[in-house]
């Protein structure tokens, strides 16, 4: 399929790689124009020439998404460069792993910082905008650490749960204004993020079969994947799905046994 973002403006954070590249490419597929948002400017300016190369037009600026005052600036040039945004995909997150009692407060400031602050920041500069022309669709890259937890990852699920949270009350607040606000839960899926957890175990490819192992289908997602619900949810094809979470995890958070 094609064309089912024309008309769509979308600020993408976190754009550089992983996730958000791949959400990125399958929206410029759809016909899509995007304004990229990452902290890492090398990374970013790699990748937004690379997709200008490929022939997208596109804008992009280096910010950090818990800076309020730099995503304010990325929003306006996102209107100058690509017109007022109509969307937003939140996206840019971090893990911070470690059991309860071994974590610190910077470990907790940090992991809410960006997971939670991050995404409120970018939905505050754009909800004006979208209030004023009438409409628009917020999509927040949750996880299934939303509404389960694991282990020794604290405190990632409290902030992940938060952005649920986040979600449901601006999706529920501003319904009346033709504003959807909606998340997107994947389990594990196949980025530099899933390979850096696997590195941090003594046999990391012990640990990646393990994790291949826990899934119905003895496999995770590719970004890919993760990607083509996002378009969905982001077009108006999924325009009656307001305050809601579509879990992406091939059944993975539904198992309760192998
Ligand atoms: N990879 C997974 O298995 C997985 C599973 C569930 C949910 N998620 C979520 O999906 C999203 C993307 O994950 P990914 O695996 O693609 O990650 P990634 O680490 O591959 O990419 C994340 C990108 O976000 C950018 N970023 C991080 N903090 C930022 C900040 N403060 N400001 C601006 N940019 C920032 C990074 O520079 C990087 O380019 C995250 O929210 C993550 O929590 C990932």
């Amino acid at each position: 399929m094609a064309n089912r973002l024309i008309g769509k403006r979308i600020l993408i954070t976190g754009a550089a790689q992983g996730i958000g590249l791949a959400i990125a490419k399958a929206c410029i597929g759809e016909g899509a124009r995007l304004f990229l948002v990452d902290r890492d400017a090398a990374l970013l300016k790699d990748t937004a020439d690379a997709l200008r190369a490929d022939g997208a037009k596109l804008g992009s600026m280096t910010a950090d998404i818990t800076d309020a005052g730099a995503i304010s600036t990325a929003v306006k040039r996102a209107g100058d460069e690509i017109g007022s945004l109509n969307a937003l995909i939140n996206n840019a997150g971090v893990n911070v792993f470690a059991e309860p009692l071994k974590s610190s407060d910077e470990d907790w400031d940090r992991c809410f910082d960006v997971n939670v602050r991050g995404a409120w920041n970018c939905c505050k500069a754009v909800l004006p905008g979208m209030i004023e022309q009438g409409g628009g669709a917020i999509l927040n890259i949750a996880s299934t650490h939303a509404f389960t937890i694991i282990p020794h990852t604290f405190p990632y699920p409290l902030a992940k749960h938060a952005l649920l949270g986040l979600t449901k009350s601006l999706g529920i607040e501003y319904a009346s204004k033709n504003i959807r606000v909606n998340a997107l839960a994947p389990g594990y899926v196949l980025t530099q993020k899933a390979t850096e957890y696997w590195n941090s175990f003594p046999d990391p490819k012990a640990a990646e079969a393990e994790t291949m192992k826990l899934h119905p289908a003895g496999r995770i997602a590719t970004a890919d994947e993760i990607a083509m619900a996002a378009v969905f949810m982001i077009s108006d094809e999924c325009r009656f799905m307001n305050a809601a979470c579509l879990t992406v995890d091939g059944g993975l958070s539904v198992q309760q046994h192998q």
